[in-house]
């Protein structure tokens, strides 16, 4: 049964559009700030293998669940479950995924915001010359001090807020896609530029080896958890982001293929993204394993020491910015198009009231890095970490992991069949083996983790 062909906020104009939106939604902080970072804490090449096994065997089934969700609702994730459990007089209970969605997304659209506006003032500082001549201890006390600066690190977080409410509040064709359009191939573009440079620094071998030679002793069950969450985080899975953007995906469009082409476009940009950090880190013996400052201090520091670092450096924060802003677009659909719905409201308005909110929660985040720095919160070191925590260890794996069982068990298997195009039984064995066993289990694993510190070793203690 056909659940409709048109969503009221648009379509997109091709499956590539789909591909690069969601593409862009993927590509983001988590795969040019994150990904780099957790590699070199975790010793790269075991970590890596890992985090494409998650990314295959959890990401894809979980990003075709929500796709498929989405298009068979045409609506915003929370009308779309509302209307899907509605049709098939399932229980009411799963419209929860949607609600979990919106807050999610409202929640790590406030602290992405903060992190985003600080790769906008790197490209300034980059390209002003900053790191000339620079030494170690010059790179940490600059980023230290930017960050001792509130209204500083506000007035940037600012900027990139107005920019992503200009660009929703323009609609999904108008706004998203034009966005998309140019932002998506200049990311490609700046990021072969940047591959390019990074190869002839001295340090690519070493990079290489690095990232893919494979060894155990690195490989401890923390990691492996990690690299789930990085796998969730990364495809912008759990909270309804590909839900929304399926929502208007033309009907005659396989939905497994392009889902693979997005994994392997986000998976392709986050290994580029070493590429391009590791090789200009140890051309210049600088440390892999330094954290979220990776990108702020390291990477600044590295350039500067190479020929044309000040320019290669802006356009690398350039690369960031673009990353960001795709996703933070993303992040705001599932409660846009849900509030547009049900009031009937201008999505201009919407995307302003959406913005402020979040801004202002924003500041929660700006302040922990240093007029709450001291401020513990349920058990979590800052406003920041709480945010963070919540968001993306408990709301995410949650909403993943009641998007795969619904998917897999409470859906109709006609609806299943329509929207996959699934008639062997081949298909369908595949299927639920991963999106009703394997997916579903690993995500309880990694969220058991997450509320119970420990918890994990402890099982496997009680296993071995
Ligand atoms: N995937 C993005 C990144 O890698 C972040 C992101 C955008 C996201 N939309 C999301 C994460 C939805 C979780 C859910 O930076």
């Amino acid at each position: 049964m056909a659940l409709g062909n048109e969503s009221r906020h648009g379509m997109w104009s091709s499956r590539w559009l789909f591909v690069l939106a969601a593409a862009g939604s993927a590509v983001g902080l988590g795969n040019i700030w994150k990904f780099p970072y957790i590699v070199g804490e975790h010793g790269g090449g075991a970590f890596v293998l890992v985090y494409l096994a998650c990314i295959l065997l959890i990401g894809v089934p979980i990003m075709m669940s929500e796709t498929l969700l989405g298009r068979a609702g045409r609506e915003s994730p929370i009308n779309t479950m509302r209307k899907l459990t509605t049709t098939h007089n399932k229980s009411r209970f799963w419209v929860a995924i949607g609600w979990m969605g919106v807050v999610a997304g409202i929640l790590i659209l406030s602290y992405y915001a903060v992190i985003a506006g600080w790769a906008l003032f790197y490209i300034w500082r980059m390209a002003s010359g900053t790191y000339e001549g620079a030494t170690p201890e010059f790179a940490q006390e600059t980023f230290a001090s930017f960050q001792a600066e509130p209204l500083h690190m506000m007035a940037w977080q600012t900027l990139f807020m107005i920019l992503t409410v200009y660009i929703v509040g323009r609609g999904v064709i108008k706004g998203l896609e034009t966005a998309i359009r140019w932002f998506m191939p200049l990311l490609f573009v700046l990021l072969i530029v940047l591959l390019g440079y990074s190869s002839q620094s001295g340090g690519f071998d070493e990079a290489v080896t690095f990232m893919f030679r494979f060894n155990w002793e690195s490989l401890t069950p923390q990691a492996v958890l990690i690299a789930m969450g990085q796998a969730f985080f990364t495809l912008s899975l759990g909270m309804g982001t590909i839900m929304a953007y399926g929502a208007y995906l033309p009907n005659n469009t396989s939905i497994a293929g392009t889902v693979f082409t997005i994994a392997a476009l986000d998976t392709l940009v986050a290994i580029a993204a070493g590429l391009v950090i590791f090789p200009i880190v140890f051309a210049n013996g600088l440390a892999t394993d330094s954290g979220p400052g990776l990108m702020f201090v390291t990477i600044p520091l590295a350039f500067s020491m190479l020929p044309g670092g000040a320019i290669f450096g802006a356009v690398f924060f350039l690369l960031v910015s673009f990353a960001a802003i795709t996703s933070a677009i993303s992040l705001t659909e599932p409660a846009l198009a849900y509030l547009v719905e049900e009031y009937n409201a201008k999505r201009r308005r919407v995307s302003i009231t959406l913005g402020v909110l979040c801004w202002l929660l924003g500041i929660g985040s700006v302040l922990s890095f240093n007029a709450w720095s001291d401020m513990p919160l349920l058990g979590q070191p800052t406003f920041f970490a709480l945010v963070d925590h919540f968001s993306q260890n408990i709301l995410l794996p949650l909403g993943g992991l009641l998007i795969s069982l619904f998917a897999a068990y409470v859906l109709p298997k006609t609806v299943l069949a329509e929207q996959l195009g699934i008639r062997s039984g081949f298909g369908r064995t595949i299927w639920v083996l991963l999106t009703g066993i394997v997916a579903p289990l690993s995500v309880l694993l990694v969220f058991i983790s997450a509320l119970w510190p420990g918890g994990f070793d402890r099982l496997l203690a009680l296993v071995a």
